[in-house]
């Protein structure tokens, strides 16, 4: 039951999507760091992203730091986050309670807590638990920017739709820095805005259809530098992948080229490395900016596939598993047609305490306020 992740920055998560409230503990960073709320709400809404292909459920996401924060700054003690949950309809699940809803943890969380767990809305496994976790990203997101780090997620590809690619690092940074500030403030980050409409109501479609997309959504992040990942086991890569496979509906994570060095040939895909005033960079970044499981000082460039959503409206079989037989559920409640937009800002935070981490580890707590 293991709901803390991180080794020197750590994150525990706790809350049910109709619980009382939601929240976090976020502990191991140093004192003080600045705390900035409007930039936090600001991170919080783009993961709600209200909108017609958005969830009508409509929490307003109000946060309260109840400990580790003190005059505007962190103390260097736990910060306890609370958000309330303040539009819950417990009643949208009463009707099908015994019922095993595809694709969701249902079966699964039966299985490992026995019945006792908290079936309303998702329990413990709702993306709404993803507000708490945002909220403590964002306070790392923010320290990191302060030292010229830059994390930025774009749809690359929603219901078969594609983006644009990002700017090539070497010969165009000035422009790829930019993407990266662009869309770390769209609330539909695509870098193609005229593709971005045609994924909108791809998404529209499929919820009029009663069904559901997803998609696959890509991280960049500017300016770290080389030497952070401890092999073996606690590579760059690992701890990048153990965050991101934590977030619901994650279902796929490639770093680089990823699936695609399956039908390269070496010379194809290579990064070479070169001197420059003294200072080694590389003349491609195939690898996503990690070799050996350590960064090498390129922008790291990661993927993660987002399932379509799985609550929808079709009729599905099922199994209801009070009377123990087979039967069909349609899901009614208020559900996103699809998360890949919203999931972006999930990924952000999720890299944001992960880089926190892997720079105190090499560094020491206090690297971030220096
Ligand atoms: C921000 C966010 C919002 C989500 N909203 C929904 C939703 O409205 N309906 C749904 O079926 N799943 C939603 N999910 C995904 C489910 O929580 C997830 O698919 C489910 O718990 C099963 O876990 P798994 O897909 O990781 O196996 C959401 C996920 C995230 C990250």
């Amino acid at each position: 039951m293991k709901n803390t992740f991180g080794q020197s920055v750590a994150i525990t998560l706790f809350g049910e999507s109709h619980g009382q409230a939601i929240g976090a503990v976020l502990d191991g960073l140093a004192p003080g760091i600045k705390i900035d709320e409007s930039y936090i709400r600001t991170r919080l809404s783009l993961r709600s992203a209200r909108s017609n292909i958005s969830t009508p459920r409509s929490e307003t996401d109000q946060f309260e730091f109840v400990s580790g924060i003190h005059n505007g700054v962190t103390t260097g003690t736990p910060i306890g986050i609370i958000i309330p949950n303040m539009d819950t309809k417990s009643r949208d699940y009463q009707r099908t309670e015994h019922l095993l809803r595809p694709g969701h943890a249902d079966y699964t969380a039966y299985t490992k807590y026995h019945g006792y767990q908290d079936i309303r809305g998702g329990g413990h496994f709702s993306g709404r638990i993803t507000a708490a976790l945002v909220c403590a990203g964002a306070i790392c997101m923010h320290a990191l920017e302060q030292k010229n780090i830059f994390i930025g997620t774009h749809i690359k590809e929603c219901a078969g739709i594609p983006d644009d690619a990002f700017a090539d690092y070497r010969s165009n940074a000035a422009e790829l820095e930019q993407q990266i500030k662009e869309i770390s403030t769209k609330s539909f980050p695509v870098l193609n805005d005229i593709q971005g409409e045609l994924m909108q109501e791809a998404i529209l479609n499929a919820k009029n259809e009663l069904d559901s997309v997803g998609g696959i959504l890509e991280t960049c992040v500017l300016g770290i530098d080389a030497g952070l990942g401890e092999p073996w086991f606690d590579t760059l890569e690992s701890v990048i992948a153990h965050g991101l496979f934590s977030i619901p509906a994650v279902k796929g994570v490639s770093f680089g080229l990823g699936f695609d060095f399956a039908d390269k040939k070496g010379s194809q895909v290579n990064d070479s490395p070169v001197m420059n005033n003294g200072k080694i960079s590389f003349l491609s970044n195939h690898n996503g900016g990690i070799n050996g499981g350590i960064s090498n000082g390129m922008p790291l460039l990661y993927q993660t596939v987002i399932k379509p959503t799985s609550s929808i409206s079709q009729s599905q079989p099922t199994v209801d598993i009070l009377q123990k037989k087979n039967t069909t559920i349609e899901i009614h409640g208020r559900h996103d047609p699809a998360i890949v937009h919203r999931a972006g800002e999930v990924v952000n935070a999720m890299t944001a305490l992960i880089l926190c981490d892997v720079y105190a580890l090499r560094y020491g707590t206090d690297w971030i306020t220096k």
